[in-house]
């Protein structure tokens, strides 16, 4: 799948690794929709990129919220139609964390709040962004010798597979974005769409911003090589890379530098 000339959805591109995905996106000539809950950082960021032959425009969404996703779909397929430029992928980057032991010293379990608003962002809101966008990808005209429609880059975590204490909810979520990578690409293989999850290690990001230079050493001692956080350039090169090679489908990749996290720090 070509970049250039295509649009792509990027929930959460205001910041942090789905911004980088938003900057490579309009660099190789592809429209990027940034789909976010902060206006503030979003329409800084398409005012960074610029009027240019690729662009990104901003669509306010929270994805937690099912209508409020469907009127930002339907902005962003009049977009579409008025560039010409078809959609060529969809990116549910939006996540948030919330640290809570399941039970902690005083045997309070971890409140159902706290659970319901990991998981609506980071499960629920990946489901109904990539379930609503769907449709418009799957309408685009098909590219090249495989007629290929275009490609949804989900985003996991390495707490799919080694959560640490804390994050259940999170682990929770990002565990089913993984499990959700296989039976998604072979649903939508009769469309010429396929399906990849990427899940990182520690990345700089604000996420990553408000971690004590503690935890962040104690990261440290689980990494291998290279010793330091990913930069967000490096998730949205491997992005990249995934909407340009076709043979990568259903499929969970790790980007981590072979860490693994502990049980402790
Ligand atoms: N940074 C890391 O170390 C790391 C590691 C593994 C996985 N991830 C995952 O990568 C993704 C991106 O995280 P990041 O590190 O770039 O964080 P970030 O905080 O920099 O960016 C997250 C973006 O999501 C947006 N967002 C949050 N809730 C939203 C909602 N309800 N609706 C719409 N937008 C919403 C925020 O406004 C923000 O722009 C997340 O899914 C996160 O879980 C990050």
């Amino acid at each position: 799948m070509k970049i250039s000339g295509r649009t792509f959805i990027i929930s959460g591109g205001a910041s942090g690794l789905g911004r980088a995905c938003v900057q490579d996106i309009c660099t190789a000539g592809g429209n990027a929709a940034i789909l976010d809950m902060n206006a503030d950082l979003g329409s800084a960021l398409v005012k960074e990129i610029g009027p240019s032959s690729s662009s990104a425009k901003f669509f306010a969404c929270d994805v937690v919220d099912t209508a409020n996703i469907a009127s930002a779909v339907a902005e962003v397929a009049a977009w579409i139609k008025h560039t010409g430029k078809p959609l060529g992928g969809i990116i549910p980057a939006a996540g948030v964390g919330r640290p809570g032991l399941i039970l902690d010293r005083n045997l309070n379990p971890v409140s159902i709040e706290a659970i319901d608003f990991v998981l609506g962002i980071n499960l629920r809101g990946t489901l109904d962004l990539v379930r609503q966008a769907l449709p418009h990808l799957a309408a685009s005209p098909p590219d090249g010798p495989d007629g290929e429609r275009g490609v949804v880059v989900m985003v996991a975590s390495s707490a799919a597979f080694e959560g640490q204490m804390g994050q259940v909810a999170y682990a929770a979520s990002k565990g089913a974005v993984a499990s959700m990578t296989l039976p998604m690409a072979r649903d939508l293989s009769r469309f010429g769409i396929r399906v990849v999850t990427i899940a990182p290690s520690m990345f700089d990001s604000a996420m990553t911003a408000v971690m004590s230079d503690k935890v962040k050493k104690g990261l440290e001692k689980a990494m291998e090589f290279p010793i330091r956080a990913g930069k967000p350039e490096e998730f949205s090169s491997l992005v990249k890379q995934i909407i340009e090679n076709v043979m990568l489908n259903g499929v969970v990749i790790r980007l981590d530098g072979a860490t693994r996290m502990p049980s402790k720090l």
